[in-house]
C-alpha cells in the first residue's frame, strides 16, 4: 500500500485543537481505571488539564491519526486539578482520587524522559506511523538533554512489545510487584537509549 506523508505537530504550537483529540487522549490510561473511571469519566477528569506540550500529533489529509504523550521534568501531559475528581466523586472520594493518580502520577519521576502514551488509529496502523511519532519523540528527549527514553508496556500487549523491540527498546525491569499491590496489569520498563545527532566538524 502506497504510505501517505505523515506530519508531526506539537500539539501546543497549533492554534486551534479539535475536541477530538482530548477526548481520544484522555481515553488512554485504562489501566488506571479503578482510579479515574471508564472513558467518559476521565475526559470529564482530564480534559482541562491537559498540557499540549507535552502531546504530539500525527496527521495526514484524514486529520489526526495518531498522537504521542511524553513527560519530562515533572511534566506530563495531564495535570488536572482536584475540582473535577469532587465533582465527579465527592469530597471524600473526588480528593482520595485525586491523590491515587498523583501519587501514580509521582511514581515515574525517576524516568528522565518518559513516553507516556502512544496511540495509532486502527485504519492506519502498519503503515509507520507510530514510528514516526517515536522518531519525533526521541528528537524532543534529545533536544531537552536526556540520551534515554523510557517508557512502561502491559506485559499482555505483544504488539507494543513487538513495535518497542523493532524499534531498539530493552527490557530493564517486570514490575510484577506493583500489580500485587494495586488491580493493574503487569508492565514492563523498557528503555532506548540515543544517539546524539553527529556534529559536523567545523573547518
Ligand atoms: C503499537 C502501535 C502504536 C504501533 O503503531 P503502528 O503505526 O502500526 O506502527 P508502525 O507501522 O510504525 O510499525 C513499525 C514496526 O513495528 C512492528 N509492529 C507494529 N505493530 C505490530 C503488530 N501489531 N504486530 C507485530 N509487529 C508490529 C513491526 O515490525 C512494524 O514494521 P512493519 O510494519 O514494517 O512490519 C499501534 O498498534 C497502537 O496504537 N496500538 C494500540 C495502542 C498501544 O498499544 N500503544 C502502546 C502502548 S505502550
Amino acid at each position: 500500500m502506497q504510505r501517505e506523508p505523515v506530519q508531526i505537530v506539537l500539539a501546543s504550537s497549533l492554534s486551534e485543537r479539535e475536541p477530538a483529540i482530548a477526548r481520544w487522549i484522555t481515553s488512554g490510561r485504562g489501566s488506571l481505571a479503578f482510579i479515574l473511571g471508564d472513558e467518559e469519566c476521565r475526559h470529564r477528569l482530564l480534559a482541562d488539564g491537559i498540557n499540549w506540550d507535552r502531546v504530539l500529533i500525527a496527521y495526514c489529509s484524514e486529520g489526526a491519526i495518531g498522537y504521542a504523550a511524553f513527560k519530562h521534568h515533572r511534566r506530563g501531559p495531564f495535570s488536572p486539578g482536584p475540582a473535577p475528581f469532587v465533582r465527579e466523586f465527592g469530597w471524600l472520594g473526588g480528593s482520595l482520587r485525586y491523590g491515587l493518580f498523583m501519587i501514580s502520577e509521582c511514581r515515574e519521576w525517576y524516568y528522565g524522559f518518559y513516553l507516556y502514551g502512544l496511540r495509532v488509529r486502527k485504519v492506519a496502523r502498519r503503515q509507520g506511523v507510530a514510528s514516526a511519532l517515536l522518531q519525533a519523540v526521541c528528537e524532543q528527549a534529545l533536544g531537552c538533554g536526556q540520551e534515554k527514553v523510557e517508557l512502561e508496556v502491559q506485559a499482555k500487549n505483544l504488539a507494543a512489545r513487538t513495535f518497542y523491540a523493532h524499534h531498539g527498546f530493552v527490557s530493564i525491569r517486570t514490575m510484577s510487584w506493583l500489580s500485587r499491590l494495586v488491580p493493574i496489569p503487569t508492565v514492563i520498563n523498557l528503555r532506548r537509549t540515543l544517539s546524539p545527532p553527529s556534529r559536523v566538524p567545523s573547518k
